[in-house]
């Protein structure tokens, strides 16, 4: 196994990297697996809260695959269900199955603002019909998201929401800007509002009185490091787009049972109107819904609102969600209070090492989703993307996190991207991490 002072290159994965750039855009599927500013590193394997990579180096996770490994990787009760439902009845039926159904049921258990839903197989895709669907009920099309939060990438949604401050609105509010080459006039219908600032939210509903279909956001932001509401902002919230005659639509796709069974939803005690669930969900398997009131979803039901997908609610995942919801459902208690535990020890560590050494740092977190930054001088905590652009060291956090995937502990090097624990990281796995992370700092941060 690597320790700190190993510091060989992964070469096999190196190479391997290269030839994938022969054959795969960019070397990679994803835009954010394939940054100029990461290490090159081909995973083979993964178990419970480590990884292998190619090379046969072992890693401590905590991308968890960005999120949805909420027991780790290859849990048994995940794979044994998957394996029985492949075997025994096939991956996919393209009919209406129990299992379907049963998975329905224990999401509304969890979620009972989701009175009706639909699963499909991404973010993305059910955040797409869950616009598609408020703007059909409500008879609207404007749509106000929040600076730094991620929709999916989507045309529906898509939008700059890692705009350089410059770029930002100069007043409370903008227009969104184009997130990517190839987008048409999409984002016409999207508004930018500052994250924690009801004022800010207050002036852009006011002046587009009458055309808010809906205010979308992450309820816990955590696509630009982990920003928590303020106090009382989602009641804020909900209470002015109400007022205001639009749906406040909470996207759950990181938060959905990983800060609460019940996601944000029961953690803040705040209902949306709109429900999109995916990532821990399906614990490694493709999975996301969208769902909400009776009303709301009659669109759905009646077909006057078209949702489809070859792939949504097929067998393969719906046996993994049912053994995740199972899991939840009977174990709830002590799950959430030991990954709470855990991100307070990860947390807490490594501010300890960074007071210790001496190096501004601020960390943000709710239970095991956790963001560990370090910052161009004391802060005392980041309550919006632009904070978290002014303050946090980007620079710093690549070079510390490059150091410590030498050291065999992987979490991505973007600082944006939050660190997610899952079941699988035991006490012991956290204080190792913590002295590799100490011995990083000690290699790397004091310069
Ligand atoms: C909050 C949030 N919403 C939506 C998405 C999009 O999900 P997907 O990549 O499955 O389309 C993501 C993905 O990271 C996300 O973090």
């Amino acid at each position: 196994m690597p320790t700190v002072t190993d510091q060989r290159s992964s070469l096999y994965s190196s190479g391997l990297m290269e030839r994938a750039r022969q054959s795969l855009a960019g070397g990679g599927n994803s835009t954010m697996r394939v940054l100029p500013y990461h290490l090159p590193m081909v995973v083979d394997r993964g178990d419970g809260c480590r990884v292998w990579d190619a090379d046969g180096r072992e890693y401590l996770d905590f991308n968890m695959a960005y999120g949805p490994l909420l027991f780790g990787h290859r849990h048994p009760l995940v794979v044994d269900s998957v394996v029985r439902q492949v075997a025994e009845c096939g991956s996919q039926l393209g009919f209406p199955a129990e299992l379907s159904i049963r998975v329905a049921e224990k999401v509304k258990q969890l979620y009972p603002s989701m009175e009706l839903l639909r699963f499909s197989s991404t973010g993305t895709e059910a955040i797409a019909a869950a616009v598609r669907l408020a703007r059909a009920f409500t008879g609207r099309s404007k749509l106000i998201v929040f600076e730094g939060h991620y929709h999916g990438s989507s045309d529906a949604v898509f939008h700059r929401y890692h705009a350089p401050v410059v770029d930002l609105p100069a007043g409370a509010y903008g227009p969104a800007l184009p997130g990517t080459l190839g987008l048409d006039d999409a984002p016409n219908n999207l508004l930018v509002v500052r994250w924690n600032d009801p004022e800010a939210l207050a002036q852009c509903l006011d002046d587009h009185r009458g055309s808010v279909a809906a205010v979308i956001m992450e309820p816990i932001m955590g696509n630009a490091s982990v920003i928590p509401p303020d106090r009382d902002y989602l009641e804020t919230v909900q209470m002015m787009v109400r007022d205001a005659g639009g749906l406040l639509i909470f996207d759950e796709v990181i938060t959905g049972l990983r800060v609460a069974a019940g996601g944000a939803q029961q953690l803040y005690d705040v209902w949306p109107d709109i429900t999109i669930l995916s990532k821990a969900i399906g614990c490694g398997f493709p999975i996301s819904c969208f769902g909400a009131s009776r009303e709301i979803m009659s669109l759905v039901a009646e077909g006057k609102l078209f949702h489809g997908g070859v792939y949504s609610g097929n067998g393969l995942v719906m046996a993994a969600a049912e053994a995740v919801l199972d899991e939840i459902l009977e174990n709830q208690d002590t799950i959430y209070e030991s990954l709470f535990e855990r991100g307070r020890q990860l947390t807490c560590g490594f501010a300890e090492i960074m007071r210790r050494l001496g190096v501004p740092h601020v960390t943000q977190s709710v239970g095991p989703l956790v963001s560990m930054l370090f910052t161009h001088g004391e802060v005392n905590g980041l309550r919006n993307y632009r904070e978290v652009r002014e303050h946090v060291d980007f620079e710093k956090y690549i070079r510390y996190q490059h150091a410590l995937q030498k050291s065999g502990v992987y979490f991505h090097p973007n600082a944006f991207e939050p660190l997610f624990l899952s079941t699988a990281h035991a006490a012991g796995d956290i204080d190792e991490a913590l002295d590799r992370m100490e011995q990083g700092a000690k290699s790397c941060l004091r310069d």
